[in-house]
């Protein structure tokens, strides 16, 4: 893998408690639940794969470990795309994906998704291009108060990111993918835990605001939050609806394929 060294990296965050889903999961992972047709998971997996990202990550809660071992362990074997999992031991935030990274970030970028994000959008223009710095995707809302939001120059340079605003400050939510420079890792490293207990993505792109490195690109696609019973569902149908998960990247849809036909193998021979 050294010829990879430099390249871009990826890591999705699929660990958390998923409260708002109880008792869905009270017994596997939020990203393991269907959205339509498809576990969850394979949808922020469908983001990286586009956009050309071979080295990826998923940081999981200890429960399920073994779940997504199942699932994702031997899928990817025959492609060129290398699949590894971090446990994260305590729920302490978006940011410590930075750090529990470490090692697989190198001295590389990453892309950081979050697992219950679903876009619509191909992103891989800016991550193939992302150079240095950080960047984060807005999309408008008409609700701003629920989301981080960021108010951005006509450079589409970031000037302030506020966390559930109570005044207005912007319509562009924050939405979960995330680029940055390797800086990432020392800027994790040296936050604090917010009110929440928890080390704060808001303060990484704060960090990067403060430099005035931050970019923001806005898009107009489905940006689906699968977080709430009413969203997982919503989301199921506006998959349904657009064929989001019919339109996953070849080698994905190939992947995904061959483990149905394997399933069906394993099945056959259950009943023999
Ligand atoms: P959240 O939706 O903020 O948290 P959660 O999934 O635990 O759900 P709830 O609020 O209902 O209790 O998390 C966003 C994504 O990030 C989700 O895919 C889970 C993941 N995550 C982690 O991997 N580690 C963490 O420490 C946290 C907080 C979230």
């Amino acid at each position: 893998m050294s010829n990879r060294k430099n390249k871009m990296k990826g890591i999705i965050l699929a660990g958390g408690t998923a409260t708002r889903l109880f008792p869905m999961t009270a017994t596997t992972s939020k990203q393991l639940l269907p959205v339509y047709d498809k576990q969850m998971i394979f949808y922020p997996l469908n983001t990286l794969i586009k956009a050309g990202i071979k080295d990826i990550l998923i940081i999981v809660a200890p429960d399920h470990s073994g779940q997504f071992l199942n699932l994702l362990g031997s899928l990817f074997k025959p492609y060129d795309i290398h699949i590894s999992f971090e446990v994260q031991s305590v729920p302490r935030g978006l940011a410590e994906a930075l750090i529990l990274g470490e090692n697989h970030i190198g001295d590389g970028n990453v892309a950081l998704i979050l697992g219950d994000n679903i876009f619509e959008n191909d992103f891989s223009s800016q991550i193939k291009s992302f150079k240095s710095g950080g960047h984060v995707f807005a999309k408008k809302v008409t609700d701003p108060e629920r989301f981080g939001v960021v108010k951005f120059n006509k450079n589409n340079r970031a000037v302030e990111i506020v966390e559930k605003p109570k005044e207005w400050i912007s319509d562009y939510a924050v939405t979960g993918l995330y680029l940055y420079d390797n800086r990432c890792i020392e800027i994790a490293k040296k936050m604090k835990p917010s009110e929440r207990g928890e080390i704060e993505i808001t303060d990484v792109n704060r960090a990067y605001l403060k430099k005035k490195e931050l970019e923001v690109t806005l898009f107009e696609g489905e940006w689906l939050d699968a977080g709430t019973p009413e969203s997982l569902l919503e989301a199921g149908m506006i998959v349904r609806e657009k064929g989001i998960s019919k339109n996953f990247h070849p080698v994905l849809a190939k992947a995904i394929e061959e483990f149905n036909e394997e399933l069906k193998i394993r099945s056959k021979k259950r009943l023999q």
